[in-house]
């Protein structure tokens, strides 16, 4: 096989075969396939695409270059959930405690990565102690025992796929949806869980800005989910506004913790709730939507989702004491109100530029090197359709660096538009695939 022919072939809009398709990301992943002929023939994907089948097929090939993660030694039906990612999005902090303390087993594998704020291994961080650096034995364990454990993503999940990546990055062919589906797919397909719900953000903090290309790649994950085996459903949220309140690391597991005790934003819990009840279903613990979602918002009457957060950090080195008393965890030195420059409505968050005054209070990465500081952030106080009066907060920043927080303040005020006129606020979540 010649990897000239196969670049031809895809050109001339003909289906590549399972086998050229393994012949392809094998070559590229060991080296014998030079970069020069990958861009190639990623260009060729873009401009003419990949059906179902050499997508899944695609998928495939990338989980299968690194290590499969065996949960074999697990009890019960694994649930796992992936985010595309947005400002605010702490749904994984909620609803993993949640589930788990309905005795369904939560395994998850999570990245650190680039970003407004920390990955979920960085939020959890804030917990004096607590890792996830913990051996394969020790997470299985971990599991089986109180049903939730999250570990760090190890350098071989999918190697494929980070170095496909890392060439579509500098060769334009990012927004294709079979690479993109593919990509997100083939970690979590290494990363062994039987059931899989996606949370596909749409907006303008979102990477899919628009409802239908969010929709597009929720269908084409679906797809490629159920073709491996795994239940899979994809949820399509907003991601026009923050999701709750709070932006940053330490501050985003102190409104966690509100939310599984009871005091929680809206939007957060109605999120967490729906995405987690699709974890119950998938694992056979309820019938009906309804009644996954009754059975969930009862462990957070119970405080069960709650203890079991403080099992889970403490089994991983954490102190548990954080989370009956979240105002432990560290916060910023300067605490600075940036204020509302008109009277009015809020008509649109540019939900990006919230997440850049997250990133340059030092709140996220901007290289893989760059350390984070956990302890600074942001609190939205105003949020789509709400009325705002003049000099009235929008925000409030935590900050460590006041050249930091003045570029922040800047963003933020940047980021809102304010209307004479009333606002309709928008909808959580607008569909489901499955
Ligand atoms: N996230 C991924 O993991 N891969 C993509 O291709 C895009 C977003």
């Amino acid at each position: 096989m010649q990897m000239y022919d196969l670049i031809n072939k895809k050109k001339n809009k003909e289906v590549l075969t399972k086998e050229e398709i393994e012949f392809i990301v094998n070559g590229y992943t060991k080296g014998s396939i030079p970069d020069y002929q990958m861009s190639a023939f990623l260009m060729a994907v873009c401009l003419n695409k990949m059906n179902h089948e050499e997508t899944a097929h695609f998928t495939m090939a990338m989980a299968n270059s690194g290590d499969i993660l065996d949960l074999s030694k697990v009890h019960g039906v694994k649930v796992d959930k992936h985010s595309t990612g947005g400002v605010g999005d702490k749904t994984s902090l909620v609803l993993s405690p949640m589930v788990a303390a309905l005795g369904i087993p939560v395994a998850k594998m999570s990245g650190r990565g680039l970003g407004h704020t920390g990955g979920t291994v960085d939020k959890l961080e804030s917990f004096p102690g607590f890792s996830t650096e913990i051996s394969s034995e020790q997470f299985i364990e971990n599991i089986n025992k109180i049903k939730l454990a999250i570990v760090g993503q190890t350098a071989n999940l999918a190697p494929a796929d980070k170095k496909i990546y890392a060439l579509r990055d500098v060769t334009a062919t990012v927004d294709n949806i079979s690479l993109i589906a593919s990509s997100i797919m083939s970690k979590k397909i290494a990363s062994g869980s039987d059931v899989i719900v996606l949370d596909v953000k749409t907006g303008s903090g979102a990477f899919m800005k628009k409802y239908e290309d969010a929709l597009a790649l929720a269908k084409e994950m679906v797809e490629i989910g159920t073709r491996a085996g795994k239940t899979t459903y994809a949820l399509i949220t907003d991601m026009n506004q923050p999701l709750g309140r709070a932006i940053g690391n330490a501050i985003e597991v102190k409104e966690a913790i509100e939310t599984l005790s009871g005091n929680g934003p809206k939007d957060l819990l109605e999120v967490s709730l729906t995405l987690a009840s699709y974890m119950v279903l998938g694992a056979g613990k309820a019938k009906t939507f309804e009644e996954a979602k009754k059975i969930l918002q009862g462990t957070i009457e119970s405080k069960s989702a709650l203890d079991k957060m403080a099992e889970f950090i403490r089994a991983q080195g954490g102190d548990s004491e954080f989370v009956y008393n979240p105002e432990l965890l560290k916060t910023a030195s300067i605490c600075y109100d940036v204020k509302a420059p008109c009277d009015g409505y809020v008509k649109e968050i540019l939900t990006d530029e919230i997440g850049m005054a997250s990133l340059v209070l030092g709140g996220g990465r901007v290289t893989k090197d760059s350390k984070i500081d956990l302890s600074v952030g942001i609190i939205i106080h105003k949020k789509l359709g709400d009325k705002v009066t003049k000099n009235e907060p929008l925000a409030t920043l935590y900050a460590n660096d006041d050249d930091k927080r003045k570029e922040a303040k800047k963003r933020i005020i940047g980021a809102y538009v304010i209307s004479k006129e009333e606002v309709e606020r928008p909808p959580y979540i607008y569909s489901i695939v499955t």
